[in-house]
C-alpha cells in the first residue's frame, strides 16, 4: 500500500543510523571467502545456495541531510540459518553452511543505492536476529550498526536493540514482506 511505504520511508528518513557495537565477528580480509560480492547465498563455483528464507536487501546512503552519497563502501555480516558466523572466533564452526558468504559488500553507485542478496537474519543464540553493516570510504569507517527486523518479539530481550530509542530502533528495523519469492526489505542507510 502506498501510503503504509510512504510513512516508512518517513519514519526512515527522519534519523540518523545509530551506530552499534561491531561485536566479535567482523571478518578480517584474511578470513573472508574469495567471493566477498554482494550476493551472499551464491559463492561462485558453489552449485548449492545457501539455507535460509532469501531476501533482498537494498536502498540508500545517505549523508544526514538525505543527500544520497555514492562510492561508498557498504559490508554486511551475519551468521547462517545455523545461527553461526564464518569466523574463526565461532567456536560453533563445525556446523557452518558451507554455502553461505557470511560477509558481502557493494559500493553505492550515482544515486547512492546498494543492494545485498541474503538471506533473512537467522536466530542466533542471545541476541535478537540482526545485520551488521559497515559504512567506509576507501580509508576510513563512516558507520558501524546493525539491524533488526522490525516487531521481532527476540528484539525486546536484546541487548544491544533495547538501549535504542524508538526513532533509533526505527531507523535500524527492516520490514520484510511477506508475499512473493525473495521479498525486498528497503531501508536507508543515514550517516551521523
Ligand atoms: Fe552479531
Amino acid at each position: 500500500m502506498a501510503g503504509g511505504m510512504y510513512f516508512f520511508q518517513k519514519a526512515t528518513a527522519a534519523t540518523t543510523s545509530p551506530s552499534a557495537a561491531e561485536g566479535p565477528f567482523y571478518p578480517q580480509r584474511s578470513m573472508r571467502k574469495d567471493d566477498s560480492d554482494n550476493d551472499l547465498v551464491k559463492i561462485a563455483n558453489h552449485v548449492n545456495e545457501a539455507g535460509g528464507e532469501i531476501i533482498w536487501l537494498k536502498r540508500q546512503v545517505v549523508d544526514k541531510n538525505g543527500k544520497a552519497l555514492s562510492g561508498l563502501h557498504v559490508e554486511i555480516w551475519q551468521c547462517d540459518i545455523n545461527g553461526v558466523y564464518f569466523h574463526s572466533g565461532d567456536s560453533r564452526s563445525g556446523e557452518h553452511d558451507n554455502a553461505f558468504q557470511g560477509f558481502g559488500h557493494d559500493i553505492t553507485d550515482d544515486s547512492g543505492q546498494y543492494q545485498f542478496r541474503t538471506i533473512k537474519p537467522a536466530k542466533y543464540t542471545g541476541r535478537a536476529p540482526h545485520v551488521h553493516v559497515k559504512v567506509c570510504t576507501e580509508h576510513k569507517e563512516l558507520l558501524t550498526t546493525q539491524l533488526y527486523i522490525k516487531n521481532h518479539p527476540d528484539n525486546r530481550n536484546d541487548s544491544i536493540f533495547k538501549r535504542l530509542t524508538k526513532t533509533q530502533a526505527n531507523a535500524v528495523s527492516i520490514v520484510i514482506p511477506d508475499e512473493g519469492e525473495e521479498p525486498i526489505a528497503t531501508i536507508d542507510i543515514k550517516l551521523p
